[in-house]
């Protein structure tokens, strides 16, 4: 009997364990059996990461649509009570561009191990990285795909997440942000009188400590606080003193926001007023974009002799805070369902539509239009 009941058990542990109810694994030439990245996976990474390294123009892409978002977990669509494809809906209004603002991932740790595994679950994200091939795609990180908590400059393996970060998304080696300690970038897409910069900060690599704790964050007025760093801030002066009819900076935590007690740039407010003061001299229209708040949201400030700014947050694809909060800057309603956001450009009225979607719909929650003005 022995050789039957051995000859039987070796036939099952034969069966591949998909033939007994399982999704079968797909083969994923993006990652290695282990679920991590290729080396040969640039061959099908996005056209971003080819065609448009940093501190560059491109006269040749005039961009008028603009998709945005934060907050982001891997696989998360699929689990119980977020059954949609959040990149299906993004796809569906044909953005030239997409601006990934931060929380990329949610690996939340502080160890290199961790952080990859983070990057890992990304890579294996089918729709995600299809969207990604698609769609060019700019990005940033926040803090919970840097590392985890608020650790700044000080982080013990920033070198390493800046690296997975490059790899991840297929910075190429010419790109100059493979030579510099920050992942920040500047692009200028199209020609006079039509271009748009995009400019993308990183508030981690550089950052001094916060004041205070998660949901008490102070403001200290001390000027030698910062969040960019000396050398990212001679970087931006001199991106910012290129000519572009709109500039459209990515921040991964918000710019006018101020009167909450959550992460904001108003905790160090002389770098607040430094970077408003620098885009208020620059040419063009500037809209900041911000993630971080699991909300969506529109602010714009207007002070006196300058021209308007405002900062469009959408951050939480899935996963948005209830509360109402208080913000003097608001425009419209405060957005507290699942959102993603979106920039219009007419260049023939010279408007910019600021809007934030609804990431399972589609349809506008909240949109606020300024004019571009020189
Ligand atoms: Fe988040």
């Amino acid at each position: 009997m022995k050789p039957i009941i051995l000859t039987i058990v070796g036939f099952l542990l034969a069966i591949p364990p998909w033939t007994v109810g399982q999704e079968p694994p797909t083969a994923d030439p993006r990652v290695d059996k282990a679920g991590r990245p290729n080396a040969g996976g640039e061959e099908r990474a996005g056209k971003f990461e080819k065609k448009y390294p940093s501190d560059a123009a491109y006269p040749e892409l005039e961009l008028s649509r603009i998709a945005f978002g934060s907050c982001y977990r891997p696989g998360s669509r699929l689990r119980k009570g977020d059954p949609w494809d959040v990149w299906k809906v993004i796809k569906a209004i044909e953005p030239q561009v997409m601006l990934l603002l931060g929380d990329n991932h949610y690996a939340d740790s502080q160890t290199p191990e961790r952080i990859e595994r983070g990057y890992r679950g990304l890579e294996a994200d089918r729709p995600y990285m299809d969207f990604r091939e698609e769609i060019p795609t700019f990005a940033v990180w926040d803090n919970h795909d840097y590392a985890s908590k608020y650790p700044g400059k000080d982080f013990k393996y920033a070198a390493r997440s800046e690296q997975l970060f490059l790899e991840h998304f297929r910075v190429p080696e010419s790109d100059p942000r493979q030579s510099r300690v920050g992942v920040y970038g500047s692009w200028i897409f199209g020609e006079h009188p039509n271009r748009v910069q995009i400019i993308m900060l990183d508030g981690h690599r550089h950052r001094d400590q916060l004041p205070g704790k998660n949901g008490n964050f102070r403001s200290d007025p001390d000027p030698g606080k910062t969040f960019l760093g000396p050398e990212q801030w001679k970087w931006l002066e001199k991106q910012l003193a290129r000519e572009a009819e709109m500039r459209v900076i990515g921040s991964p935590i918000q710019v006018l926001s101020k009167e909450h007690r959550w992460r904001r740039w108003d905790m160090f407010p002389k770098q607040r007023e430094r970077l408003l003061d620098l885009v208020g001299e620059a040419s063009g229209t500037t809209v900041f974009l911000s993630g971080d708040r699991h909300r969506g949201e529109i602010s714009r400030l207007a002070t006196e002799g300058r021209k308007p700014v405002c900062d469009v947050t959408a951050s939480g694809y899935f996963h948005v805070r209830e509360a109402e909060e208080r913000n003097s800057l608001r425009v419209g309603k405060l957005i507290n369902q699942p959102h993603f956001g979106a920039l219009e450009v007419d260049w023939e009225s010279r408007t910019v539509a600021m809007k934030v979607l609804c990431s399972r719909e589609g349809t506008v929650l909240v949109e606020h239009e300024e004019s571009i003005l020189p």
